[in-house]
């Protein structure tokens, strides 16, 4: 069950290990995210198979948005009545499709269970929350999401510590990304530019923080290329903004990109400026500098064994933030634990034989 494109990056590592197992597979498509640049292009560029069912739920608040979700996914659980409903990460999707199998009976399985910023006011906490409490197999992708699903009380037996499935998407396409020369098409070159998003509430919804954010951008165009590619969310609050930011010395403004663009492009990047959790994975595992714009993260691993740091969505900071992490880069990317690109077959060999990775 996928809804959102950090999932689907997730579900083609373990779609391709179940189908290696002649598992059956059928995957739901809630539709929380529906434009072409957020789903199409990556089920094209993971090599995913058309989903079996398409929920076309669309955008709305989180109690409409989950509750459509609930209401049509109810009818196809019942119907395909599956072993285990395998829910990925931690958006509106994963929740409403974890409760509506644990209230059938049926098991469900979380990937990248065990994630925790500690902070309630982020959508994403209360769904990675709720999801864990009631899925039965937590598969974690980090030491540390093992200790906070323990220090929650959630039983041994039900934990397995399977690694990070979205390091499975990014060292399969890595040499794909390359051979495309996404910094040529872009008109950059290796290792001279900064790429950036930004799409989180706390960032964007703000009219005062979003200007302080694309003025600091601004100041950093003026001393390197700045690829933003813009989440439709971001994309409309800056239209409410009514400022134009795209100017001739400015960040250049692009559509969301696809996935293998996207990794071609961070890959070869000075500098990564992001509130994306996938992103501070992702240039973790490839050793690029990231300046993550929050006050937390859920995934302190990139910040204490990564090239990731935390920093405040205020100019002075995000551009002395930028200064040490582009002089920290690290001679050679570190190595984290079960980061190396077998999760999706650690997860099959969960769901499908009943194996056990501690
Ligand atoms: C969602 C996830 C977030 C994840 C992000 C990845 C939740 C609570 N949030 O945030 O954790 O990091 O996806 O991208 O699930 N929109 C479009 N086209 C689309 C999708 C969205 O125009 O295909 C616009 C709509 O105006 C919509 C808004 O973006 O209201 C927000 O979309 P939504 O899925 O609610 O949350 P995201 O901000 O995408």
């Amino acid at each position: 069950m996928v809804g959102a494109r950090p999932n689907f990056i997730k579900l083609a590592p373990v779609a391709r290990a179940l189908a290696a197992r002649g598992a059956r597979h059928v995957i739901v498509h809630t539709g929380q995210h529906y434009d072409p640049e957020m789903s199409e292009a990556f089920f094209r560029d993971l090599d995913l198979p058309r989903p079996d069912h398409a929920l076309e739920v669309g955008s709305g608040s989180h109690a409409r948005q989950t509750a459509a979700i609930m209401e049509r996914l109810e009818p196809v659980c019942e119907a395909a009545a599956p072993d285990v409903v395998l829910v990925y990460g931690d958006v509106n999707s994963t929740v409403a499709a974890a409760l509506v199998a644990a209230k059938l009976g049926i098991a469900v399985g979380h990937v990248e269970a065990g994630l925790r910023s500690g902070d309630r006011t982020m959508p994403e906490e209360l769904n990675r929350v709720v999801t864990d409490h009631v899925a039965d197999l937590l598969l974690a992708p980090s030491r540390d999401a093992v200790a906070n699903l323990r220090g929650e009380g959630l039983p041994a037996a039900r934990i397995h510590f399977v690694g990070n499935v979205m390091i499975d998407s990014l060292a399969a396409a890595l040499a794909a990304a390359r051979a495309l020369d996404a910094p040529a098409r872009y008109g950059v070159r290796p290792g001279d530019y900064t790429v950036v998003t930004l799409h989180r509430p706390g960032n964007v919804d703000d009219p005062a923080t979003l200007c302080e954010l694309l003025g600091t951008l601004a100041s950093l165009a003026r001393e390197g290329p700045v690829l933003f590619p813009v989440h439709p969310r971001t994309q409309a609050r800056i239209r409410t903004l009514g400022v134009s930011v795209d100017g001739r010395d400015g960040p250049r403004l692009v559509r969301p990109l696809p996935y293998l663009d996207m990794l071609g492009l961070v890959a070869d990047a000075a500098l990564v400026i992001t509130d994306s959790g996938g992103l501070q994975e992702e240039t973790t595992w490839l050793g690029v500098p990231c300046v993550t714009v929050r006050p937390n993260t859920e995934r302190p691993i990139t910040c204490t064994a990564g090239t990731n740091r935390l920093v405040s969505p205020r100019r002075e900071a995000i551009r002395e933030a930028a200064r040490t992490a582009r002089a920290a880069r690290p001679p050679a990317p570190p190595a984290i634990e079960r980061w190396d690109g077998c999760t999706g077959e650690r997860i099959a060999a969960v769901v499908c034989d009943g194996a056990r990775f501690e």
